[in-house]
């Protein structure tokens, strides 16, 4: 493991898939800097905690967003990828690498910068852990020059993960046109209601899915799950809406899916839904599925 993710608060529920999210942003900075065998902390804690730590390291008397305890003190001008001792000199045995350090993570104000930025609380973690990664390998941005090489480096690392500073958020209309397109693959003979799908993940990508039937009528798969088998496939785990539609009706989703959807998304997913050329409306998943069952409910740390 790259990250030794460690909870001071209580674990929401819209997080629990933040570790593996994460440990890909952080080794796609250690790659961009290009090193390997480090790792580092990172520590979700709230206000109070990040306050109390500002003041006492960094003398300011005020909550922060993030905050880097790197364990090298790097020379001026120079960053991880060029001092290979220093970084050798903090091997950690317990973690089975080089320990970079702790990255501090204020889980209050990721929500309040994620709304602000209207991007997902994972992707405001995202951001934020890998600007502390780039403190902890000697970036810094106490000058122009400086910064903008931090902000190249953190650019380069989100970007080969799909991740961009202005997610292109599709709106519905966009959600319900790709839904639209991936109706025209439907293999519907038998019901001959051909239904599209499209879900939006809170890595900003798109998954298309179609219905396809089978003589055994049973073992039909709906457009909604077929999506979520190629979110699933491609590693994408939180869905933050849905669009459906329908060839001849609007396609309400069937109970299964309702209960599928809710396995990887909050009561408050959009679920956009209407019948082709005809324009759609927009309910919660908590309205169609309203007391649906979660790993929580039964005992279950899918995490764990
Ligand atoms: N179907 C879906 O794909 N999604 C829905 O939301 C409702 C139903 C499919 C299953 C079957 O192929 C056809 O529609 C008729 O039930």
């Amino acid at each position: 493991m790259t990250i030794e993710l460690q909870w001071a608060v209580p674990v929401p529920e819209d997080l629990a898939d933040l570790e593996p999210t994460l440990e890909r942003v952080a080794r796609a900075c250690l790659d961009a800097e290009g090193i390997v065998g480090a790792g580092f902390a990172v520590r979700i804690v709230d206000a109070d905690e990040i306050h109390a730590l500002n003041r006492e390291t960094r003398g300011i008397d005020r909550p922060t967003d993030v905050l880097s305890f790197p364990t090298v003190s790097y020379p001026q001008g120079r960053t991880a990828r060029s001092c290979p001792k220093r970084l050798a000199r903090e091997y950690d045995p317990t973690m089975g690498c080089v320990n970079l350090g702790d990255c501090v993570i204020n889980l209050q104000r990721a929500r309040e910068q994620a709304e602000e930025y209207g991007h997902s609380l994972n992707r405001e973690l995202c951001y934020l852990t890998a600007h502390s990664a780039f403190h902890l390998m000697g970036y810094d941005h106490m000058n122009e020059e400086d910064r903008a090489k931090m902000r190249d480096m953190e650019e380069k690392a989100l970007n080969s993960l799909g991740i961009t500073r202005e997610p292109a958020t599709p709106s519905y209309d966009e959600l319900f046109r790709l839904a639209c397109e991936a109706m025209q693959n439907s293999y519907s003979p038998y019901s001959h209601f051909k239904v599209g799908a499209c879900i939006l993940t809170d890595q900003g990508h798109t998954f298309k899915g179609c219905n396809f039937e089978n003589a055994s009528y049973g073992a039909t798969i709906c457009a909604e799950r077929c999506a979520a088998s190629c979110a699933i496939a491609a590693g994408e785990r939180r869905f933050v809406a849905i669009a459906v539609v329908g060839s001849t009706a609007a396609a309400w989703p069937c109970g299964i899916c309702r209960q599928v959807l809710r396995e990887f998304s909050d009561t408050d997913l959009p679920v956009i839904v209407g019948q082709y050329g005809q324009g759609y409306t927009v309910k919660t998943l908590g309205e169609l599925l309203p007391e649906g069952l979660t790993p929580q409910d039964i005992g279950v740390d899918v995490n764990a």
